[in-house]
């Protein structure tokens, strides 16, 4: 039986979660895989507050060098959260020869070259499949799995936050405050929600997702990135008339040598599966060259779906035994595009008099916009709504139609502009 020293930093949400998991399933790590994982030390920023895991106080430490310095543990096991000090004790133990298993996307997406750095010169492995959807696999998958591909396409619903505040906008026509705040109650939602709702925290995942599949460095800078604030119930329902559903997706494409990334607010049809991802659920598209379409979905957070995830990497990291296996980036300079190619839904009010809908038509013409389909609803007080849907045309088009719209008379407010994607 191999014994392996393992240090926890963090005894939170995630931390109770792999504490459970290894006490649980200790019995079947140890027949299947011929392992003894033992908790040596706990990292913790109070080592008197109460805990829901029965943890022997003892192994408690509010001081990291002790684990740092520990001869004894063998890997470390970080869900502290946060950026600092996550990361100087991460590329410590690096440092060290102590691998490393991180649920720190935030961490990962901004340090991962300094990091794989340490880590290819002390041998010691980085892991990071929690950083990613919680408990579904998909980092092991695109690194040990799928490496006969030229991934062309990621499309994924990776923030459980959002994508329940949106399913109880469509399913039960509660506004985003109200969404928010049942969200909130529910223990879904921060109390400070903004790096979910504004996309940061989906911005992060994706970083570290398309520079896994394109092999690529792919920065959080070259992302774009937009929340769902904006997205009020008339864009719902109007998305449902027209047989859309409405979800925060990250999106990454690699085409003619162009990688582009965006997190925002997207229409696809009721048909396609990730529509019907509902609730807190993640799920993440890919599309191969030679694999075709595969769809990964499940828990993308929660205490034990992330500790699965978590535990498999301390599982894979002591069978690995400090060997560092690097993610090798191709050696091609690769160009970011932020005028790509979209269908477009657009909510206008406008003055409801003659005239007006061929002047917009117009407008969207002078700038190569054609139109799919245009709906007209009456609002009173003289105004009305219209809802166009373009054809494929280029971000920067719309974004100059848009702004020459504003400037119209005839136009009191564009209130959306949402990208679709089929
Ligand atoms: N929650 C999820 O569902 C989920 C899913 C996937 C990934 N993650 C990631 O997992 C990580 C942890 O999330 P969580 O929800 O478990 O957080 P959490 O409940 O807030 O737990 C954080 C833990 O870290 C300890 N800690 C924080 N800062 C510290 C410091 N400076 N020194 C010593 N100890 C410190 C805290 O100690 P005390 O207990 O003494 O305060 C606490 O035990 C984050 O990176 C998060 O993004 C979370």
């Amino acid at each position: 039986m191999k014994k392996v020293g393992l240090a926890m930093l963090g005894l939170g949400t995630i931390g109770s979660g792999v504490f459970k998991v290894l006490k649980e399933n200790g019995d079947i790590i140890r027949a299947r895989e011929g392992m003894d994982i033992e908790i040596k030390k706990i990292l913790v920023r109070d080592k008197n507050k109460k805990r829901n895991v029965d943890v022997d106080k003892s192994i408690l430490t509010d001081d990291p060098s002790e684990i740092i310095n520990d001869e004894g543990i063998d890997i470390i096991a970080e869900f502290m959260g946060g950026e600092n000090p996550a990361f100087t004790l991460i590329r410590d133990a690096l440092r060290k020869g102590k691998s490393v298993v991180t649920a720190n996307k935030e961490v990962i997406a901004k340090y991962w070259d300094e990091l794989e750095e340490e880590a290819e010169k002390s041998g010691a492995g980085l892991y990071f499949e929690a950083s990613v959807a919680g408990g579904i696999p998909i980092i092991k998958p695109l690194r040990r799995s799928l490496q006969a591909n030229n991934i062309v396409k990621i499309m994924g619903i990776i923030n459980g936050t959002t994508n329940y505040i949106l399913t109880r906008m469509s399913e039960e026509g509660k506004s985003f405050e109200e969404a928010l705040l049942e969200a909130q109650r529910l223990g879904y939602a921060e109390p400070d929600p903004t790096a979910d709702i504004e996309g940061y925290d989906a911005r992060y995942k994706l970083s570290i997702l398309s520079t896994l599949c394109f092999r690529n460095r792919v920065t959080i800078d070259k992302i774009h990135c937009e929340g769902i604030t904006r997205i009020s119930p008339d864009d719902i329902r109007y998305a449902k008339e027209l047989g859309y559903g409405i979800k925060l997706l990250a999106i990454a494409k690699k085409h003619d040598g162009k990688i582009e990334a965006r997190v925002h607010p997207t229409f696809i049809p009721l048909s396609h599966p990730l529509t019907a991802v509902r609730d807190s659920y993640n799920a993440i598209f890919i599309q191969g060259d030679m694999v075709g379409d595969l769809m990964f979905y499940g828990r993308g957070a929660g205490d034990l779906p992330t500790a699965s995830a978590i535990v498999s990497d301390i599982i894979t990291a002591a069978q690995n035994g400090g060997t560092h296996h690097s993610v090798r980036l191709d050696e091609d300079k690769t160009v970011f595009e932020d005028n790509w190619k979209n269908e477009y839904y657009m909510r206008l009010v406008v003055l409801d008099k003659p005239g007006v809908l061929a002047e917009i038509a117009g407008i969207f013409g002078r700038h190569n916009v054609s139109l799919d389909s245009v709906m007209q609803k009456l609002r009173g007080n003289d105004n009305a709504t219209i809802i166009f849907i373009t054809h494929t045309a280029c971000e920067k088009w719309i974004h100059d139609a848009l702004d020459e719209i504003r400037r119209s008379p005839s136009v009191i407010s564009v209130e959306s502009m949402i990208r679709v994607e089929r």
